[in-house]
């Protein structure tokens, strides 16, 4: 696989520079995808573990669900992929990291400002009143697990099926993708909105947009390079561009 030159090009002229992953940016640091043939929602049904319904329904079946995928992501480690993103977050004066996964790893990598769409994994919220922390153990004292001030029930603070995304991070992460001259897209299907018509906001105010997946999507057909890897090779063969 060899970068297409007038993407380097681009990425080196770029004043603004905004990165948007999914999913497959965390595969090679062992987190499972969603979708393709090994994916979460192959083995899981998300309307009984990812919706506001299913909580209500049954809150200890999904805090076991969210326990485990807790206990699986804890060790792992940023890859060469998220630590790039953290590396070109300090070469850029104007740059901005979006990111639909919750799973922590772009902190972890050293990336300091991040949009995380979906929320984040590790952190908690009351579902009674505004008590809102961070809780890193793993497995979880007691699932599900309670408000330590009021006593109602914790809930991860994720955004499920069927939930409208935080209004103030939505609207900051338009904003930058209308401002960007590059978009960079790694590891994402492409089909989960909001964060799916990102690439084309940012396509259709004057930006190039760069894809990086293995597999075709359908911000593929908007794409000015399809960039057909997994997103530690492509940071690889980046650093070694980004050198000179
Ligand atoms: P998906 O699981 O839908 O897609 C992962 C994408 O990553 C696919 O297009 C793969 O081809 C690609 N991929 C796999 N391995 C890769 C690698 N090593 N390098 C680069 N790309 C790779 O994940 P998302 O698009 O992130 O939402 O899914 C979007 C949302 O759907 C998630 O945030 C989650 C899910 O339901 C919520 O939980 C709200």
């Amino acid at each position: 696989m060899k970068l297409p030159k007038e993407f380097i090009e681009a990425l080196r002229a770029a004043r603004k520079l905004v990165v948007l992953t999914g999913a497959g940016i965390s595969a090679e640091s062992g987190v499972p995808t969603f979708r393709g043939k090994d994916g979460l929602w192959k083995r899981y049904r998300p309307e009984e573990l990812a919706t506001p319904f299913a909580f209500k329904k049954n809150p200890k079946l999904v805090w076991e669900w969210y326990d485990w995928r807790r206990s699986l992501i804890a060790p792992l480690e940023p890859n060469e992929a998220h630590r790039l993103i953290a590396e070109l977050e300090e070469r850029y004066p104007e740059f901005a990291l979006i990111t639909q996964n919750i799973d922590g790893l772009h902190k972890k990598a050293g990336s300091k400002k991040i949009l995380e769409l979906h929320g984040n994994i590790w952190r908690v919220r009351c579902t009674n009143c505004p008590y809102k922390g961070e809780d890193y153990r793993v497995p979880l004292e007691e699932v599900p697990p309670k408000c330590p001030e009021c006593g109602a029930l914790l809930r991860p603070d994720v955004v499920w099926f069927g939930e409208p995304l935080d209004a103030e991070i939505l609207n900051e992460a338009v904003h930058h993708s209308e401002t960007c001259d590059l978009m960079l897209v790694i590891g994402t299907s492409g089909v989960v909105q909001p964060a799916a018509s990102l690439p084309l906001i940012a396509k259709n105010a004057g930006a190039k947009v760069a894809e990086v997946n293995p597999e075709s999507t359908p911000i593929t057909s908007i794409a000015d390079w399809s960039i057909r890897s997994k997103a530690v090779e492509f940071a690889q063969k980046l650093k070694e561009h980004l050198k000179d």
